[in-house]
């Protein structure tokens, strides 16, 4: 198998339709590409251009081989079979770049008009729930936690003892492991204001690890946005950001119409920096700034 792996730039590929020229042809070809690429948007609403036939071939050749499949073919054949299999191979195909309080924007929005409702809402009596959509490992999750906390170390304390859940969700399991372990470097945390992460991270030498009142607020689970939603409540705030980016027309409506239903009357929608709100449930949502969105009351 290693034998066969990427060979040189080959012309007569490279020119030949239906070949993808630098790998050999007897081990990957465009209709294996093409073969994983529907697997991926069946089951994951992905779509991945042709121009990601080589990155395409870079994620899934090692789990080819730690297979045994001799080529990409045999290895398709395989995880039509096999749904452990199928699962690692979508997986390895998200894309789960993601970093710390990324389009400050939405913290500094959240922060200032919809965090105060909440806590007078929570000191009423109710309740408040939360969800990371699409979550990756987790660093717009913790933004997101310790920016609900706040910078006063008590008053978050008592806050993170009231009804206040948030869901962390993601298709991919690697990158939910990382978000639940919370621990990264803590270079990773300097585009959070200090005095936000001072209250809620422990520094270790190089390493910053989420505090117990953060992680108490937060359940983690795999879930594909594309399947179905087990939760039973509806949200008041969900961040679904640089998630739909990489759907369809209609399947990025679809996620849309979903989100909305599941958000409360008055509840936000804050979604990545290059998407839009579209379909007919957007009717639904008035854009109070960039790429923020308020459930209307009725
Ligand atoms: C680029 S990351 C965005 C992370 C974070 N929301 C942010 O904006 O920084 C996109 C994430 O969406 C997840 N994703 C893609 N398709 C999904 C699906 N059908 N269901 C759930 N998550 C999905 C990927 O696994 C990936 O972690």
């Amino acid at each position: 198998m290693t034998a066969r792996l990427p060979l040189a730039p080959d012309t007569a590929a490279a020119s030949s339709p239906g070949l993808i020229p630098g790998v050999s042809p007897d081990l990957y070809r465009e209709q294996d590409f093409v073969a994983i690429s529907r697997i991926l948007q069946t089951d994951a609403g992905i779509v991945l251009p042709r121009a990601k036939a080589m990155l395409v071939y870079s994620r899934i050749a090692p789990l080819v081989r730690e297979s045994g499949a001799m080529t990409f073919s045999a290895y398709i054949d395989l995880i039509r079979k096999d749904p452990v299999a199928r699962n690692r191979t979508i997986c390895a195909l998200t894309t789960n770049h993601t970093f710390f309080y990324r389009e400050a924007h939405h913290f500094e929005h959240f922060a200032r008009e919809v965090r105060p409702g909440l806590i007078r809402n929570l000191e009423a009596g109710g309740r408040a729930r939360l969800w990371s959509a699409g979550c990756s490992s987790g660093e717009e999750t913790w933004s997101l936690v310790m920016t609900l906390l706040g910078e006063d170390r008590a008053a978050g304390t008592r806050l993170a003892g009231m009804d206040v859940r948030v869901l962390a969700s993601d298709l991919a399991d690697h990158a939910l492991e990382r978000a639940e372990a919370a621990i990264y470097p803590v270079t990773d945390l300097k585009a959070v204001p200090r005095e936000l992460v001072a209250p809620w991270v422990r520094e270790e030498a190089e390493t910053g690890i989420l505090g117990p009142e953060a992680r108490r607020l937060v359940s983690f689970r795999k879930l594909n946005l594309q399947g179905e939603w087990p939760m039973r409540g509806r949200f008041d705030v969900i961040f679904c950001r640089n998630v739909m980016i990489y759907f369809d027309g209609p399947t990025k409506e679809r996620l849309v119409a979903r989100l909305t239903e599941q958000l409360l009357p008055g509840g936000w929608l804050y979604i990545g920096h290059s998407e839009r709100a579209t379909g007919p449930a957007a009717a639904m949502l008035t854009q109070t700034g960039p790429t923020t969105y308020r459930k209307r009351m009725a």
